[in-house]
Formats: C-alpha cells, structure tokens, sequence
C-alpha cells in the first residue's frame, strides 16, 4: 500500500509498515508467544487493578498506539475506559470498526502522535509503542503531565538500551532474530539492510529505518526514562525480560539468555 502524505517521514513509515491488511503478530513477541502474553496481561492487570478505587470510578486509560487493540480488549475486560489512538489511518480505522459497539472504547486518529485532543487519565500506556517514537523521553514527559495523582504510566515490549547490553545479550539477540528473519524469504534484504546498519547510514525514505526507529539504532534508554519517571511516581520498577519474534527463540531465550526486552511499570502519580 503506498500511502506518502509528504509531510514526516514517521509518519509516512508507520502507516506503510501498519498499512491495510497490516497483520501485527508474526513480528510481536508478545502477542503470538502464549506464555509471553499471558505474563504481560498479568502485569497490566497488576498495574491498573489499584486505579479509580479510590472514589470506585471506572480507570480511564489512555492506550498510544493500540495496533489492532489486542490490549484494548484487554483493558475494557479490566474494567476501564479506554482512549485509544493510533498513527496509522488504517489502524485507527480498524479499531472503530472493532470497538463500534462499545461505548467505553474512543478511537483516536493522531497522525502527529502528540495525543493533544486528550484529557487527563488515571494510566498512559505504550506497549511495543516506544521504539516507534524518535524522541521518546519528550513523549513520556508529555504523557505524565496527562496523568492524574495517583495514576500510572506503564510501558512494555521495548529493546533494552544497546551499549549498556553486554556482548553475549547483544550477539543472542541479533543471532535469533537472523535466524527467524532467515525463515521469513528476504534475507537478501535483511543483509543489506543489516550493513547499511553496521555503517550507522539511515534512509528517512527507508521505512524499516524509520518505522522500527530504535530498534534499529541504539535501543530504547530504560535509565533515561526510569530517571524523569521517578521525579513524579511513588514507585518505579523497571522489569528488564526476554523476547524473541521466533518460538524456538524465546523459549530457549527463557531458559539461557539475558534480557534484551523492557517494561516499566510507573505507579502513585505524585501531586503535581
Ligand atoms: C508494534 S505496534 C504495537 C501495537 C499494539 N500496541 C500492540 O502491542 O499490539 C506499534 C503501533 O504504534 C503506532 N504508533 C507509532 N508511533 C505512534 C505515536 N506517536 N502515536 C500513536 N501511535 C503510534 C503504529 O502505527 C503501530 O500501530
């Protein structure tokens, strides 16, 4: 699907790799990994289970970047209100069409990814959303002053900031996510795509440089987040794990390897 609006190249590259048609799970961990998700849906519910009890209000959550709302299905069986937006048009659009029916779901198309048109919530969260987002660190401080005393920030499904990985965590994540690019046929591209990598050289016109945008450089910085977080929650727990696009992969990743995947779950707003 070519959809160029010739405005930013981020955005242009969200809707091209989220395009029609887009099908989220073979390159998400955490959705098709039973286990993986299972854990993660855990957490959620772990983290937002306090919200709203104070005066026994329904949590109201604002999801960035809800893909196909997997998680948003999630958070309403959680009991919460969710707004949910999304860069993508298509994605924004499959998501009404999902959530028609359910009056606690509202579809936010935010094609500058600035979630402006928003009131406060008691939860932001990003999951597999950050590494999307060039400066990530101006989002998060943006999302917090969303987020009413008391409330939370979680985020999950990101990479763990490269240089501070040792070599082995380094070499076991991009050895496994080779070999299961290796099973998806465009390893010839994946290779070129790797070199042009390996000499730091990224194409604004390339959209897997610009979609995946820190996957692809350095990573995402779990410290520089965790640090602007804990000026503003009670608690702070960064939850470093495991994840790899192949089965085989994550369950030998469990079992052997260092994490290259993070979550943090930010809890207790502090009075603004
Ligand atoms: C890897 S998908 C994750 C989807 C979903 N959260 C999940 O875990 O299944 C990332 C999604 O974030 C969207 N996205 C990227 N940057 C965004 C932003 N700044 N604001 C809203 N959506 C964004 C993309 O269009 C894409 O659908």
């Amino acid at each position: 699907v070519a959809v160029t609006d010739g405005v930013d190249p981020v955005r242009t590259a969200q809707q091209l790799a989220h395009g029609a048609g887009h099908d989220y799970e073979p390159g998400s961990p955490h959705l098709k990994h039973a286990g993986l998700h299972s854990w993660l849906v855990g957490e959620l519910r772990n983290a937002l289970g306090g919200l709203g009890a104070v005066d026994g209000h329904e949590p109201e959550v604002l999801e960035i970047g809800g893909g196909h709302g997997t998680f948003t299905q999630t958070l309403l069986g959680a009991g919460a209100r969710v707004t949910v937006t999304e860069m993508s048009r298509f994605s924004a659009d499959r998501l009404r069409e999902r959530f028609a029916a359910e009056d606690r779901v509202r579809v936010v198309y935010d094609p500058d990814g600035n979630c402006s048109p928003v009131e406060p919530v008691d939860a932001v969260l990003y999951l597999s959303v950050l590494h999307h987002i060039p400066d990530y660190v101006d989002a998060v401080r943006r999302s917090i002053a969303l987020v009413r005393t008391g409330g939370a920030v979680v985020t999950f499904q990101d990479p763990l900031w490269y240089p501070r990985q040792t070599r082995f965590a380094r070499c076991a994540d991009r050895g496994s996510y080779l070999a299961w690019r290796l099973g998806q046929g465009n390893m010839r591209r994946g290779l070129s795509t790797a070199m042009r990598r390996l000499r730091g050289v990224y194409d604004p016109g390339e959209p897997s440089d610009m979609a995946e945008y820190h996957v692809v450089r350095d990573g995402v910085d779990e410290m520089a987040l965790q640090r602007i977080l804990e000026d503003q929650f009670d608690s702070v727990r960064v939850i470093p794990y495991w994840s790899s696009q192949a089965g085989w992969a994550q369950w030998l990743g469990e079992r052997l390897f260092p994490a290259n995947t993070f979550g943090i779950v930010a809890l207790g707003r502090k009075r603004a």
